[in-house]
């Protein structure tokens, strides 16, 4: 089973002025294929795990030969991770709030859109170094904001991501600088409330095809 870089649902260009179209074009061409040619590397040298689902290996660390157990994790949630991330978000349209099922399952979570943002936005700050900021439904069904650190994905301690924020310097740098808080502002208004829906009504949740 061989990777390749998912296409990307829009141009570079798509999320400006809150994501540039160099910070896009590096992350997606540089980074993003990166993870999917070390995944690959890795996978090489462990044929006996080779079709089995990344998803599944991800979740079951353990049955991964520790020969290339890091790197899967590594390359692999990286590959998991931005996969996700394309596709929750979108081109800034104005209608930047959720909708449907999973804005009543907000509102009953956090108190409203405006707590739950505050709430994701100071777990995405405070990420020490590079990593993620999640919301998922946790392994009692309920919403929860959370973060991992690297790559690691929710799915590794048995949580399902539904929303999903790249907070390593790579995300931003570019546009923001350092100024990690300005990122993490703009990118609300380029999230797709309607993909963050359907992973929350039980869409891939984060799952991808090789
Ligand atoms: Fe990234």
């Amino acid at each position: 089973m061989k990777y390749e870089l998912p296409r990307l649902p829009y141009e570079y260009d798509a999320l400006e002025p809150f994501i540039d179209a160099k910070t896009m074009e590096v992350h997606y061409t540089k980074h993003h294929q990166t993870y999917v040619n070390k995944l690959n590397e890795a996978l090489e040298k462990a044929p006996e795990i080779a079709d089995r689902p990344l998803d599944e290996l991800l979740r079951h660390l353990d049955e991964v030969p520790e020969a290339v157990r890091a790197a899967v994790r590594n390359h692999g949630g990286g590959h998991l991770n931005h996969s996700f991330f394309w596709t929750i978000m979108k081109p800034p349209a104005g209608d930047v709030a959720p909708g449907g099922k999973v804005a009543e399952a907000i509102d009953a979570s956090f108190g409203g859109l405006a707590p739950f943002k505050d709430a994701f936005s100071a777990a995405a700050a405070g990420v020490f170094g590079s990593g993620w900021a999640w919301l998922v439904i946790d392994a009692s069904g309920r919403l929860a904001v959370t973060s991992t650190p690297n790559q690691d994905n929710p799915i590794m301690r048995g949580e399902r991501p539904i929303l999903g924020l790249d907070v390593w310097e790579h995300a931003y740098y570019l546009k923001h600088q350092s100024d990690r808080a300005g990122y993490i502002k703009d990118w609300w208004s380029v999230v797709n409330w309607q993909a963050v829906d359907e992973a929350f009504k039980g869409g891939s949740g984060g799952a991808i095809a090789a």
